[in-house]
């Protein structure tokens, strides 16, 4: 079975559209809250939330991640970028896993994956301080065969795969190639000894070839489950994108 994790940014994206000066993330008419929202989401079935806590803090805040430490029940996935500032609130934040992300002030959200090749040192001693706290690194990167094998070389024990070139092909003839890179990039990877996760631009439509790559263990989805929940309500969400990825 392929696990979900559910990256509720963009419940945050809508709350601080409105309430950015606010005096707090809650209360009052603040709303709505990423927490509740993570909750719910687990309620319906998610086996992990994911938070990207930007260095702009564009949408999820510190609060929320504080909260949600304290409130979830699954496992928290915490994607940041491979700075030293970050590293160390990781270290303090102790989520279970934390995902390697690439971060550009300017991108309207994570373009491209982390480049573990030009940023080797770097990433290096991020890998390091969370395998020596006891916290899973996942490198969030392209499908592309030297990124993963220099992944396993840092001893990382997981990769997320950016399937977003791919989400971006589906309606042209460049899909079933961006398929096979990633579909090649999967058994790389396990041969590799890495757990092998995906995420980016996945969606109810796309998720049915997605499920298709061999050896997935998780993937990330956010913005089709909050885009769906907005109809459905979230755990309707969940439960239709869980029940499309395992069929
Ligand atoms: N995985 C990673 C590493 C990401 O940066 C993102 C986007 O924040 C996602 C998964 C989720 O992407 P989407 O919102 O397109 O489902």
């Amino acid at each position: 079975m392929i696990l979900l994790g559910v990256n509720i940014d963009h419940c945050a994206t809508v709350r601080q559209a409105r309430y950015r000066q606010a005096a707090s993330t809650t209360g009052g008419a603040v709303e709505p809250d990423p927490v509740t929202l993570a909750v719910l989401a687990e309620r319906a079935g998610a086996d992990g939330i994911t938070v990207h806590l930007r260095e702009d803090r564009r949408h999820i805040q510190e609060r929320d991640v504080w909260r949600l430490r304290e409130t979830i029940a699954t496992r928290l996935n915490f994607e940041m970028a491979c700075t030293p500032a970050m590293v160390e609130f990781a270290l303090k934040l102790k989520p279970e896993s934390v995902c390697l992300v690439p971060e550009n002030r300017t991108e309207v959200t994570t373009e491209g994956g982390l480049d573990i090749v030009g940023n080797r040192e770097r990433v290096e001693a991020a890998t390091d301080a969370m395998n020596a706290a006891g916290i899973v690194t996942s490198l969030f990167i392209d499908p592309d065969a030297a990124q993963i094998e220099l992944g396993a070389q840092l001893g990382a024990p997981w990769i997320e795969l950016h399937t977003g070139a791919y989400a971006e092909a589906y309606y042209s003839q460049r899909r079933a190639a961006e398929l096979a890179r990633l579909v090649a990039a999967a058994k790389l990877g396990v041969q590799s000894g890495l757990t092998v996760n995906a995420g980016h631009g996945i969606n109810y439509v796309n998720v049915a070839e997605v499920r298709t790559i061999p050896h997935l263990h998780e993937l990330n989805i956010g913005h089709s489950i909050i885009s769906r929940a907005l109809f459905t309500g979230i755990e309707e969400a969940v439960r239709e994108m869980k029940a499309r990825m395992n069929g």
